[in-house]
């Protein structure tokens, strides 16, 4: 190697162009905000979003208090509830059956995980699935999963929903590409398979019991990344020129500059290595993160306008 040609290297990798999950979710905080203005001014109704807290855990302390303070700025009001780590089901339910026939409630979140004396899947079929914002329920997942016009009823789970609002954004033609969903969570990527089919990708879904998943993997015009593990994807597991969402959000330890004990948080995808051979990646943070509260927002809003009669304010 010639003295310089490293750095060379270095300036002629390719690197993928980012996708704006934090710009894009500004802009559909602002069309929320407009349908939010069109009801209250036209319908005299506020929409209305319950957020239920059980618990103590910190990550999601943080993103219910994000959730409360975009909903307030897309002038959506929030009814709060905090419940203690010891909180028992009948308790919880008790309150999800109030919040259920309270009237000036539109969209019901109970954030997960819940202490594990209850049972999650128990608490989230109590929530009307009129108000089942998160989408859910057995309900709503029965609709995304025969699709079609049950999708018109539905509420879309906001992570899935979000990604593919920006794979629409990016990519021309969804239409016949190759999709490789990484994970099986009934949050994410069950629903991300189901909103590919939909729009005509073919589909395939890994996890951590596939056989030579990094093969699989490389195989995908479109990776969606929802394993849970730290920076697991690089650039061995891509085709050239794939799109990458990385839904994961994962805090690792990291060694400061001046040598302290830190943490950061990073993706499923290792964004410097996957970088080089995708056309397009979203960034962690500043991805898929963002657009799941947009997408929360966006389906109360949704809510609101089918409790006043109306058709929902904007499509998929
Ligand atoms: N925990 C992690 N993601 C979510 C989400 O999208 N909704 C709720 N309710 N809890 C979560």
């Amino acid at each position: 190697m010639s003295i310089g040609q490293e750095d060379n290297d270095k300036e002629n990798k390719i690197m993928a162009d980012l996708i704006d999950g934090k710009a894009f979710a500004a802009k559909i905080r602002a069309e929320v905000k407009e349908d939010s203005d069109k009801l209250i001014s036209q319908k005299q109704v506020d929409p209305c979003l319950a957020v239920v807290l059980v618990g103590e855990n910190p990550a999601s302390k943080v993103y219910v208090g994000q959730k409360t303070k975009m909903a307030a700025e897309c002038n959506i009001k929030t009814k709060d509830f905090k419940l203690e780590a010891s909180t028992d089901q009948e308790t919880l339910l008790k309150l999800i059956d109030e919040l259920n026939n309270d009237s000036s409630v539109h969209g019901i979140l109970v954030q997960l995980p819940l202490p594990k004396q209850i049972d999650e899947r128990k608490v989230i079929d109590a929530i009307v699935v009129e108000k089942d914002v998160d989408g859910f329920h057995a309900i709503n997942a029965g609709r995304l999963s025969i699709g079609g016009d049950m999708l018109k009823k539905a509420f879309i789970p906001c992570t899935p929903l979000g990604s593919l609002l920006l794979l629409k954004d990016h990519v021309e033609d969804l239409k016949g590409k190759s999709a490789v969903v990484i994970g099986r969570s009934n949050i994410v990527g069950k629903p991300m398979s189901q909103l590919l089919i939909e729009e005509s990708c073919t589909v395939t879904v890994v996890h951590s019991k596939t056989k030579d998943i990094e093969k699989v993997c490389s195989q995908a015009d479109i990776i969606v990344a929802a394993i849970g593990r730290a920076e697991m994807i690089d650039s061995k597991w891509l085709k050239d020129g794939a799109v990458v969402i990385d839904v994961g959000i994962n805090r690792i330890s990291i060694t400061k500059e001046d040598g302290s004990e830190g943490s950061k948080i990073v993706g499923d995808v290792d964004f410097e290595s996957a970088s080089e051979k995708a056309s397009k990646i979203t960034p962690v943070p500043g991805g898929v993160g963002p657009m799941t509260i947009a997408c929360l927002l966006r389906n109360t809003v949704t809510s609101a306008y089918r409790h006043a009669g109306l058709d929902d304010p904007r499509s998929i």
